[in-house]
C-alpha cells in the first residue's frame, strides 16, 4: 500500500469513495436527504476542490493504483463545548477507509502516517469530531489515544440533526 498526497486529477475518485463510505456509514442514523446535504457541502468534488484552496491537506491510500482509503487535515476551525482548540492546534478532516478493507490497519496506518507529517507533528493537539452513533469510528479513535473533550452540533439543512463527540489527541 502506498501514500501520497492528494493530487487534483484524483480528487473525483477521492470523492466517490467518500461519498459510498460516508452512505454506508451513515444510512442508519440519517435521513437521505441530511445525508444528501452533507455529502454535497463536505464530500463533492467542489467541496474537496475548496478544501484544497482552503489549506486542507488530503493524503490517499493507494492499492494497485486505486484509492482505498484518505485521512484529511484543517485547521480547527469548530466552535464547540468543552475544550476550545488554539492557534497551535491542528485537526482531522475525516479519516475514510473502503468498508472491503477494514480492520487490515490501513486507519492506522494513514492516522500514523498523518502524525509524522510536520502539520500534525508540530501541532501541540490534534482534534477531531466524530458522530456520537458512530461507535466504530469512536473507539478506533480512542485506542488511537485521543479523548473525548466536548461535543459539537452537527447542521444539515440549517437544522440541528445530532451531535458530534469531540476528541484531542496531545502531542508529547
Ligand atoms: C474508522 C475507520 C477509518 C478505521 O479504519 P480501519 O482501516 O478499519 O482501521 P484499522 O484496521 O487500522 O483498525 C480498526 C480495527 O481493526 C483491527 N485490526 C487492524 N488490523 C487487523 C487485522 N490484520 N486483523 C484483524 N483486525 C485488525 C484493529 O485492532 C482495530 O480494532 P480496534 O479499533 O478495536 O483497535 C474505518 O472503520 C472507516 O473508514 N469507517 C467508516 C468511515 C468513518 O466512520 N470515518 C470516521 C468518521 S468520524
Amino acid at each position: 500500500m502506498l501514500i501520497e498526497k492528494l493530487t487534483t486529477q484524483d480528487i473525483e475518485e477521492l470523492a466517490t469513495l467518500a461519498q459510498k463510505t460516508y452512505r454506508q456509514t451513515f444510512s442508519h442514523s440519517m435521513t437521505i436527504k441530511e445525508i444528501d446535504d452533507i455529502i454535497l457541502s463536505t464530500k463533492s468534488v467542489d467541496a474537496f476542490k475548496q478544501f484544497l484552496k482552503d489549506g486542507d491537506d488530503f493524503f490517499v491510500a493507494k492499492k494497485a493504483r486505486k484509492i482505498i482509503g484518505y485521512i484529511g487535515m484543517q485547521k480547527p476551525n469548530f466552535k464547540m463545548s468543552g475544550r476550545n482548540p488554539t492557534s497551535k492546534d491542528q485537526a482531522l478532516k475525516g479519516i475514510y477507509v473502503d468498508k472491503k478493507y477494514h480492520h487490515q490497519g490501513i486507519g492506522r496506518q494513514l492516522m500514523d502516517y498523518a502524525f509524522d507529517q510536520p502539520r500534525f507533528k508540530q501541532a501541540e493537539n490534534v482534534y477531531l469530531c466524530v458522530w456520537e452513533e458512530n461507535k466504530p469510528a469512536y473507539n478506533f479513535y480512542l485506542n488511537y489515544g485521543f479523548k473525548k473533550v466536548g461535543t459539537y452540533d452537527v447542521i444539515a439543512n440549517g437544522k440541528v440533526i445530532g451531535t458530534d463527540q469531540v476528541m484531542m489527541k496531545a502531542n508529547s
